[in-house]
């Protein structure tokens, strides 16, 4: 393994843009804020990552739906491995959250070292896929020009935001933040991979352009369209309308939730129990938490960040 106290790395770091939010210390790199081991790994990947055109990127801004998404495109890569005939054949959704499944490249890959062998994780199998919250920016022009197939999620900001604090505060390991804190933080940009607006547009821009592009509500609203969408994207046009619902079922949220993979007391990588990526899975539950003044403000910035671009949540 690479030695990963390189004074090189350090210096680089240290020379970046630095804020202090939410009790994290923050650094800017390509207009998005990362804490600083992130971006470490950050610099190792772009050493080192060189993707295939049959690779598959699952990206997006924290608690949009990212697990929901790598579910589903788990499934559609290793329907004929793993549906089976039965509903209940073994199926490693079941027993292995999808994050355990699908790696992230700056959380786990490049953290641990400098040079993984990206070909020894269970999706190894063609065509690999990877996760990452990286912004369209931060990829490098060797994952752009390799063709490989992006899919990225968003989500409507409210709801990220509350899901995002009931994330953070659920690990134990972690100091806890208050939701005004988190609030201020979000709208400001200074939070874990923000400025949420810009890393949603930076992928929504590229949309068209090998970038599948969904929203969270649109997913919830009708999963049978979107994964039939999603699975022609994949190069699976071919799936029946039977395997789409299969699919669909497979993933749900009522179905993962309650697997032995995600409930109890298991906990990923840095902490956070596996539960905590099933909370509510609802549009709207931003409605318990935001004050009519939060959520005034917050729609505001929307609107403005969003005027002219064509999406809307
Ligand atoms: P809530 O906290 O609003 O419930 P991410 O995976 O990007 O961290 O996003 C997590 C959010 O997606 C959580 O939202 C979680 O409940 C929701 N989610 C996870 N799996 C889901 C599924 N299969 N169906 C619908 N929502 C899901």
């Amino acid at each position: 393994m690479a030695s990963l106290e390189n004074p090189e790395e350090s210096k680089w770091l240290d020379d970046l843009p630095k804020v202090i939010s939410c009790g994290m210390t923050l650094r800017q790199w390509k207009g998005s804020w990362l804490p600083e081991p992130g971006l470490k790994a950050l610099k190792r990947m772009d050493a080192h990552f060189r993707p295939l055109q049959d690779d598959v990127l699952v990206t997006s801004f924290p608690r949009t739906g990212t697990t929901w998404l790598m579910a589903l495109t788990f499934a559609i890569l290793h329907r004929s491995s793993q549906l089976g005939k039965s509903r209940t054949t073994a199926d490693p959704l079941l027993t292995q959250n999808p994050h355990e499944l699908i790696l992230s490249l700056e959380y786990r890959l490049y953290r641990e070292t400098a040079t993984p062998n990206l070909d020894q994780q269970y999706s190894s199998s063609s065509p690999r896929i990877f996760q990452t919250h990286l912004s369209y920016t931060q990829l490098s022009e060797r994952v752009k020009e390799s063709g490989c197939r992006v899919i990225y999620i968003a989500r409507n900001p409210k709801d990220t935001l509350v899901s995002f604090w009931h994330y953070w505060n659920s690990n134990p390991r972690r100091p806890s933040i208050s939701f005004e804190e988190l609030f201020e933080a979000f709208c400001k940009g200074t939070v874990v991979h923000g400025d949420y607006y810009d890393h949603v547009l930076g992928y929504w821009k590229e949309r068209n352009n090998n970038v599948f592009f969904i929203t969270y509500e649109e997913l919830t609203k009708d999963p049978v369209k979107h994964v039939r969408r999603l699975a022609e994207f994949l190069g699976c046009a071919d799936l029946t309308k039977e395997e789409v619902g299969a699919i669909v079922w497979r993933c749900s949220f009522e179905r993962l939730s309650t697997a032995e993979s995600n409930s109890g007391g298991r906990v990923d990588y840095f902490g956070f129990p596996f539960s905590s990526y099933f909370r509510k899975g609802e549009v709207g539950n931003w409605k318990n938490y935001l004050t009519p003044r939060m959520a005034e403000m917050l729609d505001e910035i929307t609107q403005r960040k969003l005027m002219g671009t064509g999406l809307q949540f």
